[in-house]
C-alpha cells in the first residue's frame, strides 16, 4: 500500500527477540553453547578473527541496476555481545530495492537483506551472559533492521531507531560498531558491507541489543487501504481494511474525505516515498491529524506541505524508521502470537535462496502481492 490512513508500525529486543513462544513444534537444540573463539584454526586478517572451517552463500549488490550476484562467503564471526544467525527467511523489502537502483547510496559491495529470523548458532566472545541466557543457542529469533547499540544517548533513553552507532557506522558505513564488517569472501577475503545485518545470506551476524495489518490490533474502526493495483487492494481487504481506493481511478484524497464525512483520518501513513503520496497523506488527515512518512524516497526528495493548514489545523507530520527494538518488537510478537493479525497470510510470494534476485525484480514490477519472502535453511 503506497499510504493507507492506518497505524502501521514495525517494530522489534536489543535487536533481537526470542521467538521460543511463537514456535510451533520447534524445539530448542541441545546443542551446548559455543563461545565463539576461533582458536587454531583461523586466520587473522586486518585484527580480525576469520575461520577456516566454514563457508555460506550471500547475495551481494556491487552496483546500481545490476542483478544480486550469489557469492560464497566464510562464515561470518561474531564478536563481543553478537550473535551469529543461521537465517532461515528474509524478506524482501523496497529499501533493498531502494539500495541496488542506486536511490540511496549504501558502500557497496554489500549483502542486502534486513528482515531476517533465523536460529541463533553462536554468541561472540565475552558476550553478557545475560544475552546468552535470554538468546541461548537454538532459540528462534526475528532481528530488527535497525540494530540498536543499547548505550548510546538515544538508547539508553529507549530511543532505539535512532541509535547514533546504527546510523554513524550501519548506514553510513555498512559496518558494525567497531566499524568493520564481518562479511569476506572466500576466494580473496576481501571485505562486503552490510546492509543493516546483511540478512541475505545463510548465516548473519547482529549486535544482539535488534508492518501491516495491526491497525486493528490498536482499535482503529475504519481503515482505509490506497494503493494502484487492484489485486494489492483485495489483499489489503483480507487483511483488515475496511475501505479500499485506487489512487490510479480516483482522487485518493476526496475519496478518503467522502468516507470519513468530509472530515478526513485521525492518522495517515505513507508507505510509498513519493512527494505526491506525501502531499496526499498530510491533506487525507482531519484537524489535529497525524501524517505518519515511512516510504523512503530517492536521496535529496523533498516532500510539500500546505504551511497554513499545517500551522492552523495543527496538522502533525512525523517521520517513523523502523522502531524501537526493545519495545516494539516484543508488542509486535504478541500480536502475531494472540493471532490478532495473521503472518502467514502476510507472505503472498515465497522465493528460494537461489531466486533472491528474482524476488527484488519482482517487487521492483509490482509482481509481489504483499510481502515476499526468500527462505534460505
Ligand atoms: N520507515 C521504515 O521503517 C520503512 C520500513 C520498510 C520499508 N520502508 C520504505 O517504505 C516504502 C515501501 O516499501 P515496501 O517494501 O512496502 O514497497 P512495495 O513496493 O512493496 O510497496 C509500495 C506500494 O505502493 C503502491 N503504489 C505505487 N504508486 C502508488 C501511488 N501513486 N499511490 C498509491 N500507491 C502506490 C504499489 O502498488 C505498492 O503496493 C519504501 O520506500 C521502503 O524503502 C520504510
Ligand atoms: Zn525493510
Ligand atoms: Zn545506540
Amino acid at each position: 500500500m503506497a499510504f493507507a490512513p492506518i497505524l502501521r508500525r514495525a517494530s522489534a529486543a536489543k535487536n533481537l527477540i526470542s521467538l521460543a513462544r511463537l514456535a510451533v513444534g520447534s524445539s530448542f537444540s541441545s546443542r551446548s553453547l559455543q563461545t565463539g573463539a576461533t582458536g587454531d584454526d583461523s586466520q587473522s586478517m586486518g585484527g580480525y578473527h576469520v575461520s577456516s572451517g566454514g563457508f555460506m552463500r550471500g547475495a551481494v549488490y556491487r552496483e546500481p541496476n545490476q542483478p544480486l550476484t550469489i557469492e560464497e562467503f566464510h562464515i561470518p564471526r561474531p564478536k563481543v555481545n553478537e550473535i551469529l544467525i543461521k537465517t532461515k527467511a528474509c524478506g524482501v523489502c523496497h529499501s533493498d530495492l531502494h539500495v541496488m537502483k542506486g536511490e540511496i547510496p549504501f558502500s557497496s559491495p554489500c549483502v542486502i537483506g534486513h528482515e531476517i529470523t533465523g536460529e541463533v548458532v553462536e554468541h561472540g566472545p565475552l558476550t553478557d551472559h545475560k544475552i546468552i541466557k535470554r538468546f541461548p543457542v537454538g532459540s528462534r529469533v526475528v532481528g530488527a533492521f535497525i540494530m540498536p547499540c543499547g548505550t548510546c544517548s538515544y538508547c539508553a533513553k529507549g530511543h532505539d531507531d535512532l541509535c547514533e552507532d546504527f546510523f554513524a557506522y550501519n548506514r553510513a558505513k555498512g559496518t558494525l560498531y567497531d566499524g568493520e564488517t564481518r562479511l569476506f569472501l572466500r576466494h580473496d577475503d576481501s571485505p562486503v558491507y552490510m546492509y543493516s545485518m546483511g540478512g541475505m545470506a545463510e548465516y548473519c551476524v547482529t549486535p544482539a541489543h535488534g508492518c501491516l495489518q495491526i491497525a486493528r490490533a490498536f482499535g482503529a474502526s475504519d481503515i482505509i487501504a490506497v494503493d494502484v493495483q487492484d489485486d494489492k487492494l483485495q489483499k489489503a481487504k483480507t487483511l483488515g481494511a475496511t475501505h479500499i481506493v485506487n489512487g490510479a481511478k480516483e482522487d485518493a484524497v476526496e475519496r478518503i474525505r467522502e468516507i470519513t464525512g468530509g472530515m478526513g483520518v485521525d492518522v495517515a501513513v505513507e508507505a510509498l516515498g513519493r512527494p505526491q503520496t506525501f502531499m496526499q497523506c498530510t491533506l487525507s488527515v482531519k484537524d489535529g491529524g497525524k501524517a505518519v512518512m515511512i516510504g523512503l524516497s530517492k536521496a535529496g526528495s523533498v516532500g510539500e506541505i500546505d504551511i497554513n493548514r499545517l500551522v492552523r489545523r495543527k496538522i502533525k507530520v512525523i517521520g517513523s524508521y523502523g522502531g524501537r527494538a526493545r519495545q516494539d518488537l516484543p508488542k509486535v510478537v504478541k500480536l502475531a502470537e494472540s493471532g490478532i493479525f495473521n503472518l502467514t497470510n502476510a507472505v503472498s510470494s515465497k522465493y528460494k535462496f537461489e531466486d533472491a534476485g528474482k524476488a527484488l525484480q519482482d517487487l521492483n514490477e509490482g509482481k509481489i502481492v504483499s510481502r515476499g519472502v526468500v527462505e534460505i535453511l
